[in-house]
């Protein structure tokens, strides 16, 4: 027996109020071999990747991206380490999604993160936390801006899309 399933969206116009934030594997996240992990469970949350890159992020980068913890005793250390090896960049955008990255990984401190996190499932030193995700939208806007060019962020739909949002 054949059953035709048609579900036909045609005549729905949607528009979706997407933010966007920056994402981060960490040079931790890379060796460990955590990149497909993250960036699968940041896609089958249904947010949307708009940018991607691996590098190895530059010094003067690293201290502008963490300049609101310039004059903590750890800030040397962490910009040394983030600097020490590839991470991979992202922007990722969806509907709440700097809230939403921010639950997906969990406390800074592992000690603090729920299991089902990126962090309390993969981290245990606050150091070595493998990720990072912007926690406001101005630090979204902030960061993103450190990252990425414009041009290197690609404002796209999705077909998922409709299925997704209400
Ligand atoms: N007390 C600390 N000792 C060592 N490293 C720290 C400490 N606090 C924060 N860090 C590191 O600095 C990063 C940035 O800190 P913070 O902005 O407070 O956390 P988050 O990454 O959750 O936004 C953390 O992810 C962590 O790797
Ligand atoms: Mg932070």
């Amino acid at each position: 027996m054949i059953m035709e399933l048609s579900i036909d969206y045609s005549d729905i116009v949607k528009v979706y109020r997407m933010e966007q934030t920056y994402v981060m594997v960490k040079p931790d996240g890379v060796q460990r071999g955590l990149i497909g992990e993250i960036i699968s469970r940041i896609e089958r949350r249904g947010l949307k990747i708009i940018s991607l890159r691996m590098n190895v992020i530059e010094e003067a980068t690293a201290k502008e991206h963490y300049s609101e913890h310039e004059t903590k005793p750890f800030f040397s250390s962490l910009v040394k380490f983030i600097i020490s090896g590839p991470s991979v960049s992202m922007v990722v955008a969806g509907k709440d999604v700097i809230k939403i990255m921010r639950t997906i990984s969990g406390a800074t401190n592992p000690v603090d993160a729920t299991p089902g996190t990126i962090r309390g499932d993969f981290s245990l030193d606050i150091g070595r936390n493998v990720i990072h995700a912007s926690d406001s939208s101005d630090a979204a806007a902030r960061e993103i801006a450190i990252h990425f060019k414009d041009t290197e962020i690609w404002k796209y739909s999705k077909v998922d899309e409709v299925c997704i949002y209400e």
